[in-house]
């Protein structure tokens, strides 16, 4: 059974706006999955159909089997752990400790056992000790991890992270992107992100979903997605740098007729290759 499972889906906003357009969207336990898109391609609206913060004009929408209806939603927002684009739209408490507590105390969880949890889940995140600190006075990094320990607190079966990069500076980037990694590796918490930065993409998917005006336009394994090069410029997105650089010294001679490597290791890998066979 799929951890996520769109069929035929179309959503409109209020006033006609129609942002998803016939979606066949499935994601598997334990999978890392990339939507991508330029603005505005429904990538926000696409997830927050996902634990029921909107409801689809028509067509299916399940976790793990289950249909995203009012009587659901409260098993599937435990299962579906959702991080906003914003930290500042998700983080209300005064003490980062309340912030992480906010949801196991609504549970009745006993308190020595929250206090674990928010333990754990701020080591998770890297940020032991920071319990009494106040959420405003963070570092958008800072925030941005709160954020997402609010949510691991929970024991969520998938983390879905809207524009999870997006605000950070390069270290911040680097740093988000090895710790999911940890969290999908070790954890086993199925991954589903957004994002407009292909740079990052190859590091963190095994599997993309391009979406363009409401539609999903192209989707497959992130090395075949990325092989596209025509259909990935036509739907407003670029290669990863390092591809496309690859392109470029291929077009001016340079031997190879390996795949394009997506990411500095491949890239390496590739140029080894090349001296080798001079
Ligand atoms: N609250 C809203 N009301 C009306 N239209 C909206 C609303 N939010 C988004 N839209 C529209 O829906 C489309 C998809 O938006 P969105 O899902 O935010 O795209 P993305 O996250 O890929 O940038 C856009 O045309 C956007 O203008
Ligand atoms: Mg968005």
């Amino acid at each position: 059974m799929e951890t996520i499972s769109l069929n035929n889906v179309n959503f409109s906003y209020p006033g006609g706006n129609k942002a998803l357009e016939n979606i066949n969207f499935q994601v598997s336990a334990g999978e890392r999955v990339a939507v991508l898109g330029a603005n505005g391609a429904g990538k926000s609206t696409l997830f927050q159909l996902f634990n029921g913060l909107l409801t689809p004009s028509s067509g299916e929408v399940k976790i793990n089997g289950l249909p995203v209806e009012k009587k659901n939603y409260k098993t599937i927002r435990r299962m579906v752990g959702m991080v906003f684009q914003d930290p500042d739209d998700q983080l209300f408490s005064p003490t980062v400790k309340q912030e992480l507590s906010y949801g196991l105390v609504n549970l009745g969880a006993p308190a020595g056992s929250i206090e674990k949890s928010v333990k754990w889940a701020l080591q998770v995140v890297g940020l032991e000790g920071y319990e009494d600190k106040n959420p405003c006075y963070l570092s958008g990094g800072e925030k941005k991890r709160v954020a997402l320990a609010s949510v691991l607190v929970m024991r969520p079966e998938v983390l879905v992270l809207d524009e999870p990069t997006a605000a950070l500076d390069p270290r911040g980037v680097a740093q988000l992107i090895a710790l999911l990694n940890e969290i999908n590796h070790n954890l086993h918490i199925t991954l589903v992100f957004s994002s407009h930065d292909v740079d990052m993409v190859p590091l963190l998917a095994d599997r993309i979903y391009v979406m363009n005006q409401g539609k999903i336009a192209l989707s497959g394994m992130t090395r075949e997605v990325f092989s596209e090069v025509d259909l990935i410029r036509e739907n407003n997105l670029r290669l990863p740098r390092v591809a496309h650089l690859t392109e470029i010294l291929r077009k001016d001679g340079m031997k190879g007729s390996l795949p394009l490597p997506l990411t500095i290791g491949q890239a390496r890998e590739t140029m080894r290759q090349i001296r080798e066979t001079d």
